[in-house]
């Protein structure tokens, strides 16, 4: 890993070019497997598959990082297995980046049984019922059986809109007791990267003594965490501009589970650099397509007769090829078919809006560029 022998992680960051009226920057990232440019989106390959879309396609989009779960990977194949492959992107013969979350969260999200103790999360096991737990070491072993080259701390999650402030701090605290115990457990730091995650709800004073508690542990780059999970914009915007306020400008920042087109332009002004979210591929499958205005929901009666492709500046292969027309008949009858074409397409969506944000901050348009989107996306009528 030459290009990282001058650091003492292997994860390069470097600040092409700052927008001087807002927090934006557009930034080369290096990683162990490529070397990318930021703002960027990574599409969500839950179980080492981007549903509906092959390898060869991500890498025609010009996406070479992607998101994997630890909390789906752990189960199946499991650490043995993929530990005895020699790692997730052998597995999947993927030779791009990957990024993995650390499992808490899906958990939590997912299984209404996890419970939180001070040891971890523990659940149910979705195959034989059996009880389990996710500590901070074991979703250390299996990120680093995995191979991802960058990982996620395992964190407490709570939802902000849910929970009061006393389980919030709870929560914020003990995610840094077991950020230091993933920090100990993590066997690889020479080839893995660990991010740590800022929480602490909406609550100004938590995420400021959250995020300050991060920076001690001098990691490679941090996470922004506990949000998008239904607040207000504004006061999810106020939680994302405090935690950018804070961390340090010299390091990526990475916007968790944040992926609507409008979050991605906002989040990228006030300073964020890496974002995911299942949203693009999730809704594809229902046969939402994104365009810049909103979304199409092309199911609907008027797109059987509309002869236009999706989006007409959309270079993917879905929106070259095929009508909305078309898409209303498949999506309307073979699943699978739809599935794919529209995956393509919402994943090419946002690897373009990425590409425009990186551009504009580079050609010194992005306060153009942001008030022109805004506009376009609220006078939609949505
Ligand atoms: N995905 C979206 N938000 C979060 C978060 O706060 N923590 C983790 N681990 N994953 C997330
Ligand atoms: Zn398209």
């Amino acid at each position: 890993m030459s290009q990282f022998e001058s650091t003492e992680y292997p994860l390069k960051f470097e600040i092409i070019k700052k927008c001087s009226v807002s927090k934006a920057r557009c930034s080369q990232l290096t990683l162990p497997h490529a070397t990318l440019q930021t703002p960027q989106f990574m599409p969500v390959g839950t179980q080492g598959a981007l549903k509906g879309v092959l390898p060869h396609q991500i890498k025609d989009l010009k996406c070479n990082l992607i998101l994997g779960n630890t909390y789906h990977l752990g189960h199946r194949p499991g650490p043995e297995l993929l530990t005895l492959a020699g790692g997730l992107h052998k597995y999947m013969n993927w030779d791009g980046n990957l990024l993995t979350d650390s499992g808490g969260f899906q958990m939590v999200s997912l299984l209404k049984l996890a419970k939180v103790t001070e040891d971890g999360v523990e659940f149910e096991s979705p195959h034989d019922k059996s009880t389990m737990l996710l500590t901070p070491e074991k979703s250390m072993e299996i990120q680093n059986a995995i191979g991802a080259d960058i990982m996620m701390q395992l964190d407490d999650v709570v939802c902000t809109t849910l929970e009061d402030t006393a389980r919030m701090e709870e929560a914020m605290y003990r995610s840094i007791r077991w950020l230091d115990r993933c920090i100990a457990a993590h066997k690889r730091k020479s080839e893995q990267n660990l991010f740590p995650i800022v929480q602490g709800g909406l609550d100004a004073r938590l995420r400021t003594i959250s995020a300050n508690e991060l920076i001690k542990r001098n990691t490679s780059g941090y996470a922004i965490g506990g949000l998008s999970g239904g607040e207000a914009k504004e006061d999810f915007w106020k939680a994302v501009s405090l935690s950018t306020d804070i961390l340090p400008d010299n390091k990526p920042r990475y916007l968790m589970g944040v992926g609507f087109a409008i979050d991605l332009v906002v989040c990228s002004a006030l300073g964020c650099d890496l974002f995911d979210c299942v949203f693009p591929t999730r809704t594809a499958r229902f046969g939402c397509a994104l365009v810049d205005n909103g979304q199409l929901q092309l199911k609907r009666k008027n797109f059987a007769i509309d002869e236009r492709p999706i989006d007409d500046e959309c270079y993917c292969y879905t929106c070259q090829t095929y009508s909305r027309a078309y898409l209303h008949m498949v999506l309307n009858g073979d699943e699978v078919t739809a599935c794919q074409l529209m995956s393509l397409h919402n994943v090419a969506y946002q690897m373009r809006l990425m590409q425009r944000i990186r551009d504009a901050i580079k050609n010194d348009t992005f306060p153009d560029f942001v008030r022109n989107f805004v506009r376009n996306y609220y006078s939609s009528g949505k």
